[in-house]
């Protein structure tokens, strides 16, 4: 029997990336004032920053966007990928964005108001900012096991329903609907279990309340159902998808993750009160009904992404890429969040960096040396993200200083993956070398994406 999961494709088209020297990345950093987002993207070998709109289209897909219908009104391409959505999700409106965000401000708009309350495993940056931009109040209630970087459980994702149920009788009122994210980004790509989703809908359905859910990596959370959940490990895990979407009201979707495609999204319920409102937002800020903000071609290379993102054997690899790399770290004794998650693979900088202090952004720094060391470009979820500079000065730091290193779809190949992890294990064994930050600009809101640095 042959172990080994190979990448399930093979390479058609390539796009060089340029190898980088020491000397030369220490330039480009101090150019970007330590500040990898300022990083123009040819000066990064291995780009780990983001899963989203990354990862390489498949053949049919680049075929699928010649057949784009470019209508203004009533495009082809609108009912075939309308025909994929209705069959996957079950639900009977969809409504195209042109990506997560869009579809979460829309939603939020038509279905929440000040005072209210959203309860989640865990809202994503973007969620939590539409949700307080209404007035609403972004409840986090995942499991505590999901908070603890190395407490294995298979499914860290999940939500804490007594929490929900203390919450539910306090302040139903106040609860428009409960979300849930599939999978728990912001908890390292933990999934959430099919038990647990059930046990939502049976709680929220005592209290009359929709559940909505957040579904950008849902074929990544439906595999680590078949894998890990009892009894499912024979379905299909379209069937398993299928199931997931029928225990709730609705869906939002970025699909730039698990829709393969580097631009798109979607909103899809089952109430039309909330429909016909959507829409009339629709119109006035991304476009008509039928289009939505996308290209008729968009919609096309969507329509076979969605159905691409859940094939089995895919699946099998994607996940299987996190747990490699995640084995090969923790053989160099780098700690990561444990298990590992769908996408990405955190670092735990403050055991990587044990001599920097919270002051000199542990999980930064650890960003910075990774660039410098080898051209790998992850992103600091830590105090920077986190943090803040209150009116008086003083900072505020967040618990957990971690580094995600996420992973475009279908992009890098294994050897990849064996570089990146034997630089940053090589990083490990001289980890002592590596110089703290301090921030020297930042701007009020999401810092992160333009505040300038020096090495302390
Ligand atoms: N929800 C989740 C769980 C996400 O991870 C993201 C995006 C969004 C919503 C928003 O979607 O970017 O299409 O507007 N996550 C990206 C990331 C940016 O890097 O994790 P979007």
């Amino acid at each position: 029997m042959i172990h080994t999961i190979i990448e399930p494709f093979r390479i058609k088209a390539v796009e060089p990336i340029r190898m980088s020297t020491r000397p030369e990345r220490e330039g480009w950093l101090k150019a970007a004032k330590l500040n990898v987002f300022l990083l123009p993207a040819e000066h990064v070998l291995l780009d780990f920053l983001t899963d989203s709109g990354t990862g390489a289209m498949s053949a049919r897909q680049w075929g699928a966007l010649m057949e784009g219908d470019e209508s203004y009104a009533g495009s082809q391409s609108f009912f075939r990928l309308e025909a994929v959505l209705k069959d996957l999700t079950g639900y009977q409106y969809v409504i195209p964005t042109h990506q997560g965000r869009a579809a979460e401000r829309i939603f939020f708009s038509v279905a929440t108001k000040k005072g209210d309350l959203v309860p989640n495993n865990t809202h994503f940056d973007t969620t939590r900012a539409n949700l307080e931009y209404q007035g609403a109040e972004a409840v986090d209630l995942v499991i505590p096991e999901g908070l603890q970087p190395r407490t294995i459980h298979p499914f860290k994702g999940n939500i804490d329903l007594a929490r929900v149920e203390d919450l539910l009788k306090r302040e139903a009122h106040r609860i428009p609907f409960g979300m849930m994210t599939l999978t728990n980004n912001s908890g390292g790509g933990q999934p959430v279990s099919l038990a647990n989703l059930r046990g939502y809908r049976e709680l929220l359905n005592r209290y009359g309340k929709p559940l909505i859910l957040d579904v950008c990596r849902y074929a990544e959370n439906s595999m680590f159902i078949k894998l890990r959940e009892e009894g499912q490990q024979d379905r299909s895990v379209k069937a398993i998808a299928q199931e997931i979407f029928s225990l709730a009201d609705g869906c939002m979707m970025s699909a730039k993750k698990d829709g393969m495609v580097n631009i798109g999204g979607f909103l899809a319920l089952n109430d039309a009160r909330w429909v016909e409102a959507a829409k009339t937002l629709l119109i006035l800020t991304e476009g008509f009904p039928t289009y939505g903000g996308l290209a008729g071609r968009d919609l096309e290379a969507l329509a076979v992404g969605m159905e691409e993102g859940l094939d089995e054997d895919y699946l099998r690899y994607r996940l299987r890429t996190a747990e490699y790399m995640g084995e090969k770290l923790k053989a160099g004794n780098v700690a990561i969040v444990e298990p590992t998650g769908g996408h990405a693979v955190y670092l735990d900088a403050k055991d990587f960096l044990p001599h920097l202090g919270p002051g000199q952004y542990p999980a930064w720094s650890l960003a910075n040396a990774l660039y410098l060391e080898a051209g790998i470009r992850g992103v600091e979820i830590g105090s920077v993200m986190f943090g803040k500079r209150l009116e008086d000065g003083t900072e505020t730091y967040s618990a957990m200083e971690l580094v995600r290193l996420a992973f475009p779809r279908r992009m890098y190949t294994q050897s990849h993956f064996d570089y990146a992890a034997e630089a940053i294990c090589e990083l490990k064994a001289r980890s002592h070398e590596v110089k703290g930050v301090k921030m020297v600009k930042q701007a009020k809101y999401l810092r992160h994406f333009t505040a300038e640095f020096e090495w302390t």
